[in-house]
């Protein structure tokens, strides 16, 4: 066991998931440089950004230039939308700049027709894709997306956990939202947040030319980073 485990597994839960975050955060900011060394300008898309604060800490810093698309179905729903300006401080305006960002809102999944991105990011959305959508759709909706880099968190469970286990763990603020909008209905959510963990993703995106290069893992959590394979 290295140095860097052995702190891990020291940690609460909930630290282990921060250290994730900046993991996540640390990664974007060397592919985006990477990507810059070919192209002055980067494409990203957060796929499922929701409240945007996911997004507001991905391009807090950001120097380089980035045109940086949001998609979320939430985004068509104006009560949900006004809950989340209170929280998100990025108003929603398409086209807005902060800084060398350039950013636009996609609210419908027609939106990504035809359109590619160097880096796609999606932050706890892909599960709740595969609630309405089938593996083979998730699978079609990242090869048209085509991008050079996937940096993907999600949930990564215990085969073993049963409800009562999960309601203790089932506590960020984000879940506590999700409690709410899920009517307190236990079994639905556990199901879609149990149902998938790293070993899923990790297949799905190698079965469509992606290679798994870092995976960071917290108690119940994962991030990875995967680049598209090119054949030589
Ligand atoms: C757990 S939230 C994560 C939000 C955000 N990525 C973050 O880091 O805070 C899941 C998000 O997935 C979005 N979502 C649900 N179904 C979706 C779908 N079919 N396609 C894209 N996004 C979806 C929800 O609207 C919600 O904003």
């Amino acid at each position: 066991m290295n140095n860097f485990e052995t702190k891990q597994n020291k940690m609460p839960a909930n630290l282990k998931d921060l250290n994730l975050m900046y993991g996540m955060l640390k990664d974007f900011d060397l592919i985006i440089k990477n990507i810059q060394k070919n192209k002055e300008k980067v494409s990203v898309l957060n796929f499922g950004s929701g409240d945007l604060k996911m997004t507001k800490a991905l391009i807090g810093g950001a120097k380089e230039k980035i045109d940086f698309s949001c998609y979320d179905p939430i985004y068509t729903d104006n009560n949900k939308l006004e809950e989340y300006q209170k929280t998100s401080r990025i108003s929603i305006v398409d086209g807005s700049n902060i800084g060398n960002v350039k950013l636009e809102y996609l609210s419908h999944q027609k939106e990504l027709d035809n359109k590619t991105f160097d880096l796609l990011i999606s932050n706890f959305c892909f599960h709740h894709f595969l609630e309405t959508n089938t593996e083979e759709d998730l699978k079609k909706q990242i090869i048209s997306i085509s991008p050079e880099v996937l940096i993907i968190s999600e949930y990564n469970m215990p085969d073993e956990i049963d409800i009562d286990n999960f309601k203790k763990i089932f506590t960020n603020e984000q879940e506590l939202r999700e409690i709410v909008e899920f009517n307190h209905d236990w079994e639905r959510l556990m199901g879609i947040h149990c149902k998938y963990n790293s070993v899923y993703y990790e297949n799905l995106l190698e079965s469509i030319g992606y290679k798994i290069i870092r995976i960071e893992k917290s108690t119940n959590k994962f991030y990875l980073t995967a680049t598209k394979i090119h054949e030589a």
